[in-house]
């Protein structure tokens, strides 16, 4: 029998799983995220053979340092992973795996939502009819582009990448244009997309949807330079990692009219809406905003299913056999 420490309540798919072989799972009790000084603290006092973490958590050289040498796994409960330290983990000997594939299709549809809603206005007209504003049918009343025949500009052909194109080409008659350090054959043929250079994806796409990792590569990859490329008609789209974007940068761009609008499911200060107080406040004001509270994944199926990957992957370092979804 084995300890695994669990930073927070999950879904709880994979706690069964894990249970169901008789190891120990402590779920830490607390209802929102825990502090680093309370998971070295949990670390030292359980000695866990293995972490399910969560995207929030950051999992650093002196963590990794309390979990040791007990610790051989880190499981993050996300497919994103820069919340931990890779060198560090290494140093350790400790396995790092991620949740791949199993959200796929629930961050391309959040994607997707944020389109429509961004640009047929969906929100901004909720809060209208709720303020009981609504008051006889009106030809100008929020006008919005048509989606169909607009185009798609995907930046990171990963797999989300790939779903939210797939879903806009065959589903709304969106033309695709991708940028990726690889060009893809295969998707260019089915989908009819075409690569471009990301200053010219830029240049010429109504609607940029973000799908890279954050990396220091992608650091501010969306500056301001990238953000004065767009169109003043285009829209911005971001369910990557809030940091991939400059969001004081963007939040000028809106301002001076540079742009035609956001949708925001990730945070440069997360979980504020803005690093700044003043950018915060201007956010907040701006009907051509969309923010979502880091949701993309949040879909009963996903959520289920990653914690059962995590729990997989678990069992599998715990076993002695190499984990599926290794990242380091
Ligand atoms: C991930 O898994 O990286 C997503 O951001 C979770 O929503």
């Amino acid at each position: 029998m084995s300890t695994i420490y669990v930073t927070r309540a999950i879904p709880d798919e994979g706690l069964r799983l894990l249970r169901a072989r008789r190891h120990e799972v402590i779920v830490n009790p607390e209802q929102r995220g825990i502090t680093k000084d309370e998971l070295i603290a949990a670390l030292r006092e359980h000695q866990p053979e293995a972490l399910l973490c969560l995207l929030t958590d950051a999992i650093d050289s002196a963590v990794l340092a309390a979990g040791a040498p007990h610790l051989k796994i880190v499981a993050n409960y996300a497919v994103g992973h820069d919340n931990i330290d890779l060198a560090a983990a290494k140093e350790h000997g400790i396995a790092v795996t991620n949740t791949p594939d199993v959200l796929t299709d629930a961050v391309a549809e959040h994607a997707v939502a944020l389109m429509f809603a961004l640009m047929r206005r969906v929100c901004e007209a909720d809060r209208y009819a709720k303020a009981g504003r609504y008051k006889g049918w009106d030809p100008f009343l929020f006008l919005g582009p048509q989606i169909k025949g607009k185009t798609l500009g995907i930046v990171g052909l990963g797999s989300i990448g790939a779903a939210v194109a797939q879903r806009c080409v065959q589903g709304m008659g969106m033309r695709v244009i991708y940028n990726d350090p690889k060009t893809d054959a295969a998707f260019e043929h089915e989908h009819h997309a075409e690569f471009r250079a990301l200053d010219d994806l830029l240049r010429e796409a109504d609607v940029v949807s973000i799908h890279v990792p954050l990396l220091p590569a992608t650091h501010h990859l969306i500056n301001e330079e990238r953000i004065a490329r767009m169109k003043p008609t285009a829209y911005l789209i971001n369910t990557s990692r809030g940091p991939v974007v400059d969001e004081e940068a963007l939040i000028d761009a809106l301002a001076m009219k540079q742009l035609a609008g956001a949708a925001l499911d990730v945070f440069e200060c997360e979980p504020s809406i803005a690093c700044l107080p003043e950018d915060h406040l201007k956010l907040k004001a701006m009907p051509n905003v969309i923010l979502t509270p880091h949701i993309a994944s949040a879909t009963i199926e996903a959520r289920q299913a990653m914690s059962r990957i995590a729990a997989e992957n678990i069992l599998a370092v715990l076993a002695g056999k190499e984990p599926q979804n290794r990242v380091m």
